[in-house]
């Protein structure tokens, strides 16, 4: 048995030490670029990469190649994504663009982007000259449009009074879940996934990366800043319309329904006022709603698996497994 922990540590020290041969001059922008990605974070999505690459019997410098790109490409999009958000801190540590100012941040995303796709092509053009390298940097290229949509959406519901859960799923899949469907894709279409395999790959990493990201709204809300690691009641202040606050603006009335209006999107309120609206969310039962749809989501998550037993190394089916009910009780 593969200790779940145990295998995330042993992809973040491979991830970590190909990051450490990235140099390249000038010297800041490098600095800068690699500034949160020094600060740690989850790994999860290379994990994602390994553990379906493994099941599938995936060459290992491919992995690390393609493991390798998802991260920094996920590094490009928070750095990036820090910036729209206006936050000051992330993985425990001021954002790139407060430590270096938003031109530099801009930059440092768009090295860390090209870098993404730098990496696993050139594999593809050296060490793995196949088709199915090719259909995993596409697989990233994909991931990477989405994202910018997504990115869109999630930036454009900030000033619309109306998102349905429709839109918000819509918006989610695109920014989220995207990316780690690609992961999961990635790692099967190294190893031997037929195109079956691939569709129940790909549909576990769209639930999972659903669920993820539900989570994600909760924990900014509810969660705790030594352990997320980001500011909280971001979202309330930005005036993101995440499933916490959708649900709550349908079901809220009277002076329920305005409190919210009133500050929601307020830039500069005291933390308390942000507060008050985390309570009433609480209290109208929305918290418990968004859990029960991320659980929901998991279990869907685990259904594809299920489809998957019998067709690869049941170790790492295990831990695809295990990670599923991870994401919905992590609290970082
Ligand atoms: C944060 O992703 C951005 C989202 C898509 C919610 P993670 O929660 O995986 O962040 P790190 O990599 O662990 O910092
Ligand atoms: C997550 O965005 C998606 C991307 C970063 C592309 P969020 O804005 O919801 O994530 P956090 O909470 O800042 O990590
Ligand atoms: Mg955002
Ligand atoms: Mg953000």
């Amino acid at each position: 048995m593969v200790d779940l922990n145990a295998f995330i540590a042993e992809v973040a020290s491979k991830i970590n030490n190909s990051v450490t041969g990235i140099k390249g001059t000038p010297q800041e922008l490098y600095e800068a670029s690699l500034h949160i990605f020094r600060a740690g974070g989850k790994r999860l999505r290379p994990a994602l990469v390994y553990a379906s690459g493994r099941a599938f019997g995936a060459d290992e410098d491919a992995l690390l190649a393609f493991a390798t790109g998802v991260e920094l490409f996920h590094n490009f999009t928070l750095i990036h994504d820090d910036i729209m958000d206006n936050d000051d801190y992330r993985r425990g540590v001021p954002t790139v663009h407060k430590v270096y100012g938003i031109p530099t941040a801009i930059l440092s995303g768009d090295l860390l982007f090209s870098l993404a796709l730098h990496i696993p092509l050139s594999y593809c053009s050296t060490k793995m000259k196949s088709s199915r390298c090719i259909d995993a940097s596409r697989k990233l290229a994909w991931a990477s449009v989405t994202v910018a949509e997504g990115q869109a959406l999630d930036m454009m519901f900030e000033s619309m009074k109306e998102v349905s859960e429709e839109q918000y799923f819509e918006m989610i899949y695109k920014k989220t879940a995207a990316l780690i469907e690609a992961s999961v894709y990635i790692g099967g279409v190294l190893g031997k996934a037929e195109e079956s395999e691939l569709k129940l790959l790909s549909s576990y990493g769209k639930n999972l990366g659903l669920a993820f990201q539900i989570v994600d709204d909760i924990l900014g809300i509810y969660g705790k800043e030594e352990e997320t690691g980001k500011p909280v009641y971001s979202d309330i202040r930005e005036g993101k319309k995440t499933l916490l606050i959708i649900k709550a603006l349908n079901i809220a009335t009277g002076e329920d329904k305005e409190l919210i209006e009133d500050v929601l999107g307020k830039k500069n309120l005291e933390k308390e006022k942000y507060s008050e609206v985390a309570d009433l969310i609480e209290k109208l039962g929305v918290l418990q709603y968004a859990k029960s749809k991320a659980e929901g989501f998991v279990a869907d998550a685990l259904e594809d698996l299920k489809n998957l037993e019998g067709k690869c190394d049941t170790e790492y089916l295990t831990l695809l497994k295990d990670m599923a009910y991870v994401v919905v009780k992590r609290r970082k």
